[in-house]
């Protein structure tokens, strides 16, 4: 916690939609009155049949149902590309960075729109309809992003898998939606190191069985060798080649899906998250106008991967939808050196910066040259997102990065939410480092206590939102009953976000991390269970046990307990294998950092795991274990404590 203030600068006070009394004006009618406030604001994008009802939205239990606009027919490629080009054409949409920094593209809207089309005619002449789910499985290549304009231009439903996930979580994911085409490249290329992605799929397609895959569309990056399965594969650019660039919008209600994003959860396989498309770019193409208080000609970075929401909302969606310049990298933030940030900053001349505190934290122990060398004068607004961020951190980013001169807005949210619900808005708020600060509009947010009891003024709690706003997710992907349990049923009436909370005297939020199973490494969520799952998978492990403990980089680290088969010698080889067992079954990002060899797991006399005691104990604090009466067998308590890994 920091109690410093930093007030909005006086040139963001001239320059800014809002400041301080609008927000809270503005704020005030979206809450008072949401239906008349967004029956306006849904106006920020084009209809082809305006809609009539603006909200028709019921968290009560058992019976969860979100809509918006529901009457209204529109098309998201069209809000994002179309709809500007009698007065951007010749503007560029997306400036490309490649992992080597000798290699860029400029992509006008009127080249967007053309790629677009091409993308979707290719689609279209592989039976690709409105409805249909196409997975994409991609680097950060223009493509990419005119792959998700294509399937939103048809009406199909994309599922962007994160390049750094597994055959087997690539394969769980075509599975769970049904998808026949699937969209890669060849390799991927990050930090000068080549990702195997079309062999992954092929790899995927393998493990899938009776499932069929009948497309796979593969974009060529590198031009590293591939297996081509005649009759199944295509390359991109041969099929592009027999299509025009004309494509017409499919005309799709406002609820009709536009994606699906599959996230951990503290329980079982990981969720499809469904987005649809009327109230999703409504809310995303706001939040991107008022957060980064976007103004025509601003360079616009987000450093995201399109495989997480904050590539769909914010790199993609949002911007185009507000007919902004968005870039897009390719690399990693210290490849081929510590300044790369810094230098595509000076390089593109970028005035509005979003990353994540894992990057920052990383950066940071670099220490300054590396940032201090570069100019960054184009600099102007900086944003965090995906975990809290440290007030060092916050202070560094401030100070070193950003020369004191450009607020920071620490965006709070969720895969779910689709968009930011708890941020500053840079000339309006008076900044907290570490604090996500206010809502944005039309969010209610509540903290309650541990019986679901709404708190009042300064309180620490739970965080849950009252009342539905437009960028909500809309169901579990096949699963409503899931949805309505994971989020709804804690605290009836009232969706859950799994974040803990306090709330001090000014109204300022601050996150506190999540309160589930799921654990935030390097800002990627990941659900305990899942790699719990993968351990057992393992033919020497019996039971395993995972838990987050703090990590200076990562935020959290992934603590695994593992149970060894009976006959089984524990090593560090062993350990090794492990590691490596559940980046091959899940994906890097799931790579345990400690492992230790447990003989027996705290649990209850009725079998169950009390990982609370395990949490205690990755987290160093033995000596607030809590009442261990319950256990089954209070002795392996001592064991696991004085066998304890080291954190590094
Ligand atoms: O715990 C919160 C944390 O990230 C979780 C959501 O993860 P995901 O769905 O992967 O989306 C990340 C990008 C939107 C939240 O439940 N989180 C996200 N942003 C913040 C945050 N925690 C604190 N401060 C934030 N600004």
């Amino acid at each position: 916690m920091s109690d410093k203030i930093y007030d909005v600068p006086a040139e963001w006070a001239k320059r800014a939609f809002l400041d301080d009394h609008a927000y809270q004006a503005k704020y005030e009618a979206s809450v008072r009155d949401p239906e008349a406030f967004w029956a306006d604001e849904g106006k920020r994008i084009e209809w082809f049949e305006p809609y009539t009802v603006v909200k028709n939205t019921s968290f009560d239990p058992g019976h969860v149902s979100i809509k918006w606009f529901e009457d209204g027919v529109t098309n998201v490629s069209w809000n994002c590309i179309d709809r500007h080009l009698p007065t951007r054409a010749d503007q560029v949409a997306i400036i490309w960075e490649g992992d080597d920094p000798s290699e860029q593209r400029h992509i006008t809207y009127q080249e967007l729109h053309d790629e677009v089309c091409r993308f979707a005619n290719v689609l279209r002449n592989r039976n690709v309809e409105k409805g249909d789910r196409v997975t994409l499985y991609m680097p950060m290549i223009p493509e990419a992003a005119f792959a998700m304009l294509a399937c939103a231009r048809l009406g199909a439903v994309h599922s962007v898998v994160f390049g750094g996930f597994s055959p087997d979580s690539l394969a769980g994911r075509i599975r769970d939606c049904g998808s026949k085409v699937v969209i890669t490249a060849d390799e991927g290329l990050r930090g000068g190191r080549k990702v195997p992605l079309k062999a992954n799929v092929d790899a995927a397609i393998a493990k899938l069985g009776d499932v069929e895959v009948d497309h796979v569309v593969v974009v060529r990056r590198t031009g590293g060798a591939v297996n081509m399965e005649p009759g199944r594969d295509v390359w991109y650019h041969e099929a592009a080649d027999l299509v025009t660039s004309h494509c017409p919008a499919a005309p799709v209600e406002a609820e009709h899906p536009l994606f699906i994003l599959y996230t951990s959860g503290s329980t079982g396989l990981p969720k499809g998250v469904l987005h649809t498309t009327g109230g999703y770019l409504v809310y995303a193409s706001m939040t991107h106008q008022y957060v980064f208080d976007y103004h025509d000609g601003d360079i616009y970075w987000c450093t995201a991967d399109i495989g997480w929401v904050t590539g769909h909302s914010y790199i993609v969606y949002g911007p185009l939808a507000n007919g902004a310049t968005t870039l897009m990298f390719e690399g990693v933030p210290n490849y081929p050196s510590a300044s790369r940030f810094w230098e595509v900053v000076d390089k593109h001349k970028v005035n509005i910066f979003y990353t994540a505190p894992t990057a920052i934290r990383a950066l940071m122990q670099g220490g300054d040259a590396p940032v201090t060398k570069t100019s960054r004068a184009s600099l102007r607004l900086l944003g965090s997102v995906g975990e809290p961020i440290n007030p060092e951190a916050w202070e560094w980013y401030h100070r070193v990065v950003g020369d004191e001169r450009c607020p920071i807005v620490d965006t709070w949210w969720q895969t779910e939410t689709g968009g930011i619900l708890i941020t500053p808005l840079p000339g309006a708020t008076r900044l907290k480092p570490g604090s996500a600060t206010r809502p944005f509009f039309g969010v209610v947010p509540e903290v309650v206590d541990a019986e679901g009891r709404p708190m009042e003024g300064a309180c620490e709690g739970n965080l849950v939102i009252a009342d539905s706003w437009p960028g909500q997710m809309r169901t579990v992907y096949g699963d409503h009953e899931r949805f309505m349990q994971t989020y709804f049923s804690t605290y009836p009436g009232k969706y859950f976000t799994g974040d803990g909370c306090r709330r001090d005297a000014d109204g300022y939020y601050w996150i506190t991390g999540r309160v589930d199973d799921v654990i935030n490494v390097s800002g990627h969520r990941m659900g305990t269970a899942e790699v719990e799952s993968a351990l057992v998978a393992h033919p020497k492990v019996s039971e395993a046990a995972v838990v987050g403990y703090p990590h200076d980089i990562k935020g959290q680290g992934i603590y695994a307990y593992v149970t060894l088969m009976a006959g089984v010698e524990p090593s560090e080889e062993l350990r090794k294998e492990l590691v490596t067992w559940v980046r091959q079954e899940i994906g890097p990002i799931a790579s345990p950092d400690l492992v230790q060899f447990a003989p027996g797991l705290p649990k209850t006399r009725s079998g169950k795991i009390m990982r609370r005691i395990l949490r205690k104990i990755a987290e160093d604090e033995f000596g607030n274990l809590g009442d261990t009466s319950t256990l089954a067998d209070p002795n392996v308590v001592e064991d696991l404590i004085s066998h304890r890994q080291n954190k590094k």
